[in-house]
């Protein structure tokens, strides 16, 4: 089996293809910036606005792990012309987000869920919550404000969020990738704890003695904070729709899928912060 990994440069991605290479099954390893070749893993380029990438970046591969494209209408639409192009491929494992399963058919996140469940192939759907690895690795959600200005820039309120961390992510996608009894499933990733973020900034002042601290935005300030970015407004909007979501309660719950999968209970923020935290220049 080779399994074809989408956005395998990114925070969940990059660990799913670590994953499955540590378990010696093939990749291929695609992005728009393809990484160099390391033993069991072929960088392919691929992009979801060039379709004559999209074949060629799969081959020959069997099974797919999506990660779908997040601030895009019609991303549905491409996901579906997408996988009519590969009639190879039999399995698919779609990472979506937690909550999605809660929208109405048209949002374009459970549209995407539709169009795999749809597609005539095996499918698996993994819904993790938001990911710890935001805060250091997402330049723009989290990462710049804290390394610049000890600022954990959140709309958030006094709500809590499960916090998943993308090894674990990575892991219950390799479960479910190379264990048989997943299909027509879903599965909610998250943490082991509910956190208001407000503990999320005590826990990585705690962990990088600086002091860090909560800035409960508005969405007026939110959204000048994102614009800095030089991201295009889809994006922005998308962003501002997410921490709409966060408030709302959508990322609260816990759940018990990636123990069982898996057999041991998810990491905690507390043993992210600990391993990882230190606020990179990235993206
Ligand atoms: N972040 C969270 O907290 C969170 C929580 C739950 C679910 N999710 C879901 O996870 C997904 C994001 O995953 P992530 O955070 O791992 O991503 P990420 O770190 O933002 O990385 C994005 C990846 O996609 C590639 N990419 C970007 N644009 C592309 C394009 N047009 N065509 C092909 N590849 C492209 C990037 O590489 P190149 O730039 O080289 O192309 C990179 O490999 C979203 O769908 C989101 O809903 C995220």
């Amino acid at each position: 089996m080779t399994v074809w990994i989408e956005g395998a440069t990114g925070k969940a991605g990059r660990r799913v293809a670590e994953a499955l290479t540590e378990a010696e099954v093939p990749i291929r390893a695609a992005s728009r910036h393809p990484a160099q070749p390391t033993a069991g893993a072929t960088p392919v380029r691929f992009d979801w606005y060039d379709k004559r990438t999209w074949a060629p970046a799969v081959g020959r591969a069997e099974t797919v792990f999506l990660k779908g494209l997040d601030s895009d209408d019609k991303a549905a639409a491409i996901i579906k012309s997408f996988l009519a192009t590969i009639p190879q491929v039999r399995q698919v494992v779609l990472m979506s987000a937690a909550g999605v399963d809660r929208t109405p058919d048209h949002a374009p996140r459970r549209a995407v869920e539709l169009a795999v469940q749809h597609s005539g192939k095996q499918w698996t759907i993994l819904r993790p919550s938001w990911f710890m690895q935001n805060f250091d690795e997402d330049e723009w959600v989290f990462a710049r404000a804290l390394r610049e200005k000890n600022e954990l820039y959140a709309g958030s309120g006094k709500t809590r969020v499960g916090f998943t961390d993308t090894r674990d992510l990575a892991e219950a996608a390799v479960k479910v990738l190379t264990t048989k009894g997943h299909e027509g499933r879903s599965y909610t990733i998250t943490g082991p704890e509910q956190l208001t973020f407000g503990e999320v900034a005590e826990v990585l002042a705690e962990t990088s003695g600086r002091p860090i601290h909560h800035k409960d935005a508005t969405e007026e300030e939110h959204r000048r904070h994102f614009a800095r970015s030089g991201r295009p407004e889809a994006w922005i909007n998308h962003m501002l729709h997410l921490f709409t979501l966060v408030r709302a309660g959508v990322f609260t719950e816990l759940t018990n899928d990636f123990e069982h999968l898996t057999g041991r209970k998810p990491r905690t923020l507390k043993a992210y912060a600990t391993e990882n935290w230190q606020p990179t220049s990235q993206r």
